[in-house]
Parts: C-alpha cells; structure tokens; sequence
C-alpha cells in the first residue's frame, strides 16, 4: 500500500471509535437547559449501536426534548454488525437492516412497570413502525435528505468522523445549528476551526481537554488497550468535546498567580510577544500578546482574554525562508494543507525550544 494509503487507512479506522454512555452522560449532563423542548439529532449514529441515541432516549422525558432523530450511515464497516443497542437483537436483524433513521417524539410507559427507560424505547420501536423509515441514500451526512432533517433540527450531538471533521462542522455552521460533538485536539489548528475558536463560535467543552477519552473498537481489533463489559477500548489522548453551547466552564475566571519579568517569558525574535509554556504561568500583570500552549483554549474565558491568532513557533517557516532543519519541511507541508498564512496565523520564532510548536496567541482583557 503507498504511503498516503496506509495514511488513510490509519485515519479512518479512527472514524470507527464508538463512544461509551459515560463520556455521553458527563458531558451532556451540563446541559439541560439546551435540550429543553428541542429537536435533537444525531446523524452518525446507527441508533442499534450508538450510545448517543441511547443516552437521549433514555433521558427524553426528563430533558423535555421534543424530538430525537437518530440516522445511520450504511458506510460504516461495523454497522449493524458489531455493537447492539438491545442486546438480544438477532445477528440477521442486524446485518440486513439498510441505513434509516429513527425518530421519536414520545416515550410512553410501554411495559407499564411505572418507569420509562431502555425497555420501553425498545418496545416502542418494535411496536411502531413509523418511528423507523428508510433512507433514501446511504445516510450520508451531507446527502440531501439528512440536510433536511438537518435543518429540522435544534441541536446536533454525536461523535463524527473524524477524517471528515472540517466538513462536518462547517456543515453545521453554514445551517446555523447548536451543536455538541466529539474530536480530535488537533482540529485546533485547523484554519477554519481555529478562526471558529477565536471568534467566539465555538469552544471546547466541559470534561477534561487533554486527560484522553477511551472508545469502543470493533470485536475484529487487534489492538485495543482493555476490555470493559466485553467491550474492547481504545485509548484516545487527544479527543475533546466542541461546542457552540453555552456553559459554565467558559465563565470561570483563570487565577493567575505569577508576576511578569523579562528573564522569565523570552519575547519571540519576529514578533512582539512573550513565550509563556503553560497556562499556569500566564503573568497577570502583562498586558501584551502571549504565547501559550494550545492546551490553554480548555480554560478560555472570552470574558478575561481575547485570542489574537494562531502562532507556529520555531517552525523555521517565515515566508521566503527555507525551513532550516530537514524536518521541518514535513510541518510546512502539514501548515500548508492546513490553511495559509493569513490573518490569524503567525510564525515566530525564539530560543526556547528547537521544535515546531502550536501556540495560541492571547491578551488578557480589562488590563
Ligand atoms: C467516530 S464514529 C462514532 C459513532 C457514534 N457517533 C458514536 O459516537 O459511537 C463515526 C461514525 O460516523 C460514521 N460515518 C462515516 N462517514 C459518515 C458520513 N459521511 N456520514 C454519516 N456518518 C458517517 C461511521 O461509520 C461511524 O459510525
């Protein structure tokens, strides 16, 4: 296989990474107030397997959603195959079934035992069958006839593919809808995400940016890191959630503690800003452009700091100047396909580190 295809290959296998209920419950948990009387969908999600549908259903009456749309997209090696929503599901039912969608709009006590849970979902779906229709195409989120439910839609939480992030979320910008989703960290740097970032559009979520997130893998993986509940799970350091839904975390003031001397943050050689390596460092008595480490975006607070742009430090990659060690060439190619130099994008350079490095350049507000 050529490079660029075992490059692909590794990039879609991470399409195939299903989210476990409790990283759903976490998250999603902060948000009740969105959800009340709303539509929600989840557009890559196969509701026999994934456990978005499966975390809003069972909440539907205490969240006050009023609609839950789930579609499956027939792409999808495992669909059907691998994960189950009721586990007693037949091995037929689940491979002959043809991308759908399901929606509900109510969850009776269906089995009348006082409470409104997963059973009665499942009893709901079997008895009803005009929850449940057949798509038209391959379920594709950005077929025509997912657009429409799209635009039917308030709120859009799932855990997309990852190697179709950028589409899949400038999708959701172009139809203005509230979203909650899954990614990788490094979408940060991505130029039309990062300009989302900076502009207030979208943030990063509630749970931990950087402690990782653990996925369910198809039985079929070789490689996983354990079994949980007969589940292999992949470790994934670099997931976050994204977000366009207001929260509480993005309200809470950093405490600063340090104070700012020119020995301890080194100004960049091409740019005037300090180097500051953490977050926890970020003088609070310095009222220029910093530096600091994407990790920050975590515990950004509109309302304490503004994001000037995006800095690659040390990348050797100013214009017109050669990228001065062999691998550097590598990061120029990985910057170009990522967006050219513009307005928020900065190369700088200092003599901290000698390897390329993401900053986010910040200034503190109100000082
Ligand atoms: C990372 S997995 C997550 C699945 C599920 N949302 C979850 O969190 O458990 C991404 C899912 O999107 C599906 N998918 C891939 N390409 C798609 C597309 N173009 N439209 C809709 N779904 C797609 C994959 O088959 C896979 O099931």
């Amino acid at each position: 296989m050529a490079n660029k295809d075992l490059k692909k290959a590794k990039i879609d296998k991470n399409d195939e990474f299903y989210t476990q209920i409790s990283d759903i419950e976490k998250e999603c948990s902060n948000y009740k107030e969105h959800f009340k009387g709303k539509t929600v969908f989840c557009n890559c999600d196969d509701p026999y397997e994934s456990n978005f549908f499966k975390h809003f259903a069972m909440s539907f009456n205490s969240l006050g959603l009023k609609k839950l749309v789930a579609t499956c997209y027939a792409g999808s090696p495992i669909a059907n195959k691998e994960l189950s929503l009721f586990d007693d599901e037949t091995i037929e039912n689940k491979t002959t079934r043809s991308p759908h969608k399901i929606e509900i709009t109510e969850i009776p006590d269906m089995n009348k035992d006082g409470a409104v849970d997963l059973a009665d979902v499942k009893l709901l779906l079997s008895s009803n069958k005009n929850n449940l229709t057949r798509l038209k195409g391959n379920g594709d989120f950005r077929s025509q006839e997912c657009i429409d439910i799209l635009k039917e839609a308030d709120v859009v939480v799932t855990n997309p593919p990852f190697s179709l992030f950028r589409e899949y979320v400038s999708q959701l910008v172009e139809y203005e809808k509230k979203f909650l989703i899954i990614g990788n960290t490094n979408a940060l740097t991505y130029r039309d995400v990062f300009r989302l970032i900076k502009e207030n559009k979208m943030a990063t979520g509630i749970t931990n940016f950087n402690v990782g997130m653990y996925f369910i893998v198809p039985d079929t993986w070789e490689k996983y890191h354990k079994i949980e509940n007969g589940k292999k799970l992949v470790r994934n350091s670099n997931s976050c959630w994204f977000t366009n839904l207001d929260h509480k975390k993005r309200h809470e003031k950093l405490i600063l503690f340090k104070k700012y001397s020119v020995t301890e943050y080194p100004k960049y050689y091409n740019f005037d800003a300090i180097e500051v390596s953490t977050y926890k460092d970020i003088p609070s008595d310095y009222d220029g452009i910093m530096g600091v480490p994407v990790t920050f975006i975590d515990k950004y607070n509109p309302e304490q700091f503004e994001i000037i742009g995006l800095g690659i430090s040390n990348s050797g990659l100013e214009i017109g100047v050669k990228p001065y060690k062999e691998e550097h060439k590598k990061y120029r190619k990985e910057i170009q396909k990522r967006g050219a130099v513009d307005g928020d994008l900065y190369f700088m350079k200092n003599d901290v580190v000698d390897v390329p490095y993401a900053r986010i350049l910040i200034k503190r507000k109100g000082i």
